[in-house]
């Protein structure tokens, strides 16, 4: 994820990486397999599987869970597993063939900042073994640091887990250490484990303090937090001391706890957003694995996104003091805003996750959180309701406040919902709110919209190629200030402009968002099939993969094949008439001898025909600007396997984009509307189809993300 430092796998070496990357070694890593057939088979480690669905294929060097549909190459199987992105399970991969990774050049900008951070990394590394070292190996380390843990109630195994540590109460103990080992002193100072005061005097940071190592998602550890010993918290010592910004650690980029919780919040689809270390850790002791902790700042970004990656579910627990509820609110409207489902969790007066733990069974504490969790709505009302009973102003607040964070939340349908329930549990008209929601979604716009102005006027009075830093220092994201397609609807929807804008629904014109938005997602569907049938065209004939028959023998398998199945799959076809008559007639002619699409489709009788396979068959742009991002660049053909379900992904996914575009235009339609089952229906299949959307986005997301 840190795009700067990730430096590009050079071709060769990515083909090594595929040549020896074995999809029975790589399964059987996590799975343990039996024999079936030619095949193997076991539990699919990606779903609750009861009996063995995953099945392993020696011989295609695939894998495939029949039960929930995932596998795929052992790059796919990393992937998914440990997720990480594609560069990331070709690093692992690497690493387990023993296969030396060999960089693209780099500038000596980029050298020089890459050793560094890498020194860094390597001093971190270091120093967390040495802290462990410390607590678990010596007199005073076990008498004080191991004790602090146990004393608190955290088993070894849990201690072992987040690789605790203690420093000694020694002024520069690590110092030496650190020299000793032969490490660079400006990398030692640069970590911060050390200090050199204006005596020049050196110094261990964390001296007298248990350790909390801080890992990156893919585990390399960017710093430590370091809590002072129970005794000397009344004193002047401040609780904890983190390691301070540096190239390799910026505070509010991490979550602490993520890198052992990824695989259990995509296993349980949701994740756990906690304040504290010792909260996590206390969670793991219960048996709850898919939790993060956002270190007692407030909520960011980056963070944010870095959950989402996983999940859309978030639930964030609150310790039982109120003053820090309302100060978060910030933090909920910001996990709307994102697009997150967000529950919230207050815990019993004066309990944080982790004393809360002390008092109950992993039992007890696991139907807690499954029976104690809320929406917003109902958390806000809960909390704020009892005062404002009979209170005229302080209900409007609350009501305020509900409809704040109600009008940051991008998908539509999400937010009717919510207004409803509002409506419903406060019993205020539905009309009022949906006004309210509106009218701060107005406000909300034209505030981005003077921000956007403000940062252009910026920008423009500034030097070339410090552009983009301008948003970004703002800490506002490029797309929250534009408005979506959908919130543009909504808006024209409900509030026009002025009185003469209002148009009935039959005599909607062409120019109605509504419309374009309507329009654009059909275009993208037809952008995106003509990519399929650039392949097909060019490459229709050429074998993809092989695949058993029925008779069990193995089969060739060409692109436009491989297209027609994946879309026969879905019961899709093409859109476009002569896209399915282009495809239908590659599919006819392809076991003849020496037959070859391009130069059938160029030569085609039919001169339409003819012109549109010119067309995409000289088009040297459309094919490979896509999907650059993830994937090593190799000549096109040699990367159809891996081009090809990227764009089959983009297809389906702008098919159920527009399909979603229908169903909110139907949704709006009066006759619907009067009906409450017919809009529960279509609000069904909304909701459906929502998921699938999630899921083809993170298909889409994971394998070209870097
Ligand atoms: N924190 C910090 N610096 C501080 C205080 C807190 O970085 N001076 C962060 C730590 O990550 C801490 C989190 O904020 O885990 C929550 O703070 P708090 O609730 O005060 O600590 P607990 O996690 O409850 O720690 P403990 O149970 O050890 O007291
Ligand atoms: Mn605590």
């Amino acid at each position: 994820m840190q795009t700067k430092a990730t430096r590009m796998i050079d071709r060769q070496t990515v083909d090594r990486i595929l040549d020896a990357a074995n999809i029975v070694d790589v399964v059987s890593d996590f799975v343990t397999l039996k024999r079936a057939g030619a095949n193997l088979k076991g539990l699919c480690p990606f779903h609750d599987d009861r009996t063995p669905s995953f099945m392993v294929s020696p011989s295609k060097n695939i894998c495939k869970c029949f039960a929930c549909g995932k596998g795929g190459t052992p790059v796919h199987f990393i992937m998914e597993h440990e997720q990480l992105t594609y560069p990331e399970a070709l690093r692992y991969l690497a690493k387990k063939y023993h296969i030396e990774i060999k960089e693209r050049e780099q500038t000596d900008e980029e050298k020089a900042e890459q050793s560094e951070r890498e020194s860094l990394f390597i001093v971190n590394e270091w120093a967390n073994e040495w802290f462990q070292k410390q607590m678990n190996d010596t007199v005073d380390g076990r008498a004080v640091g191991l004790a602090y843990f146990r004393q608190r109630g955290f088993r070894d195994d849990i201690i072992k887990k987040f690789q605790l540590g203690f420093c000694p109460d020694k002024y520069d103990a690590q110092w030496q250490a650190a020299l000793a080992e032969g490490f660079n002193e400006d990398y030692i100072l640069k970590t911060g484990l050390c200090i050199r005061n204006e005596a020049g005097k050196t110094y261990d940071r964390f001296r007298n303090r248990v350790i909390f190592p801080i890992h990156t998602i893919s585990g390399k550890v960017v710093g430590f937090g370091g809590r002072v010993l129970d005794s000397r918290t009344k004193g002047v010592s401040i609780k904890y001391q983190n390691s301070p910004e540096s190239i390799i650690y910026s505070k509010k980029r991490e979550l602490y706890g993520l890198y052992l919780a990824k695989q259990a919040i995509v296993k349980n689809e949701l994740c756990y957003l906690v304040e504290g270390y010792t909260d996590v850790m206390a969670m793991h002791q219960m048996g709850v694995e898919n939790v993060v902790a956002s270190s007692g700042t407030a909520l960011t970004h980056e963070q944010i996104r870095a959950i989402h990656r996983f999940t859309e579910n978030i639930v964030v627990i609150y310790d039982g003091d109120a003053a820090g509820i309302k100060a978060s609110q910030r933090g909920i409207d910001m996990l709307l805003a994102e697009g997150m489902t967000v529950k919230l969790l207050l815990l019993p007066d004066g309990d944080d996750p982790d004393s809360f733990a002390r008092k109950h069974t992993a039992e007890e504490y696991q139907r807690y959180l499954q029976e104690h969790q809320v929406d917003f709505i109902r958390f806000k009302t809960d909390l704020l309701l009892a005062e404002a009973q009979g209170d005229p102003i302080k209900l409007s607040r609350l009501v305020n406040n509900i409809v704040d964070s109600i009008a940051v939340i991008p998908d539509e349908i999400t937010r009717t919902f919510y207004i409803k329930e509002t409506s419903q549990m406060l019993s205020i008209e539905e009309r009022i709110i949906t006004n309210a929601v509106a009218k701060v979604m107005k406000r909300l716009k034209d505030e981005r919209q003077k921000t956007r102005e403000r940062e252009e006027q910026k920008v423009n009075t500034q030097p070339e190629g410090t552009q983009q830093n301008a948003t970004q220092a703002m800490g506002v994201s490029p797309e929250a200030q534009t408005l979506t397609p959908e919130e543009e609807a909504f808006l024209a929807g409900i509030i026009p402009e002025s009185s003469d804008d209002v148009k009935s629904p039959t005599t909607e014109t062409n120019n109605t968002p509504l419309r374009n938005v309507r329009r654009d997602s059909e275009r993208a569907i037809l952008q995106t099939e003509d990519l399929l049938l650039q392949m097909v065209v060019r490459y229709g004939e050429k074998v993809m993969c092989d695949v058993e028959d029925d008779a069990g023998e193995s089969q060739p398998l060409t692109v436009a094949e491989f297209i027609d199945y994946l879309l026969t799959q879905d019961g899709l076809t093409l859109r476009n008439t002569q896209n399915r008559q282009i495809l239908n007639e590659a599919l006819e002619h392809i076991g003849e001898e020496g037959f070859r699409c391009d130069r059938y489709f160029e030569n085609h009788p039919d001169l339409a025909i003819a012109e549109k396979a010119n067309e995409l068959g000289h088009d040297p742009e459309t094919l490979s600007k896509i999907h650059e991002k993830g994937i090593p660049v190799k000549p096109e053909e040699e990367r159809l396997m891996e081009l090809l379900p990227h764009v089959m992904t983009d297809y389906k996914l702008a098919i159920v984009d527009d399909e979603l575009q229908t169903l909110m235009r139907q949704m709006c339609e009066p006759t619907i509307i009067s009906s409450k089952e017919k809009s529960a229906e279509l609000l069904n299949r909304y909701q459906e189809l929502k998921q699938v959307q999630g899921q083809l986005g993170k298909l889409r997301g994971d394998r070209v993300m870097m």
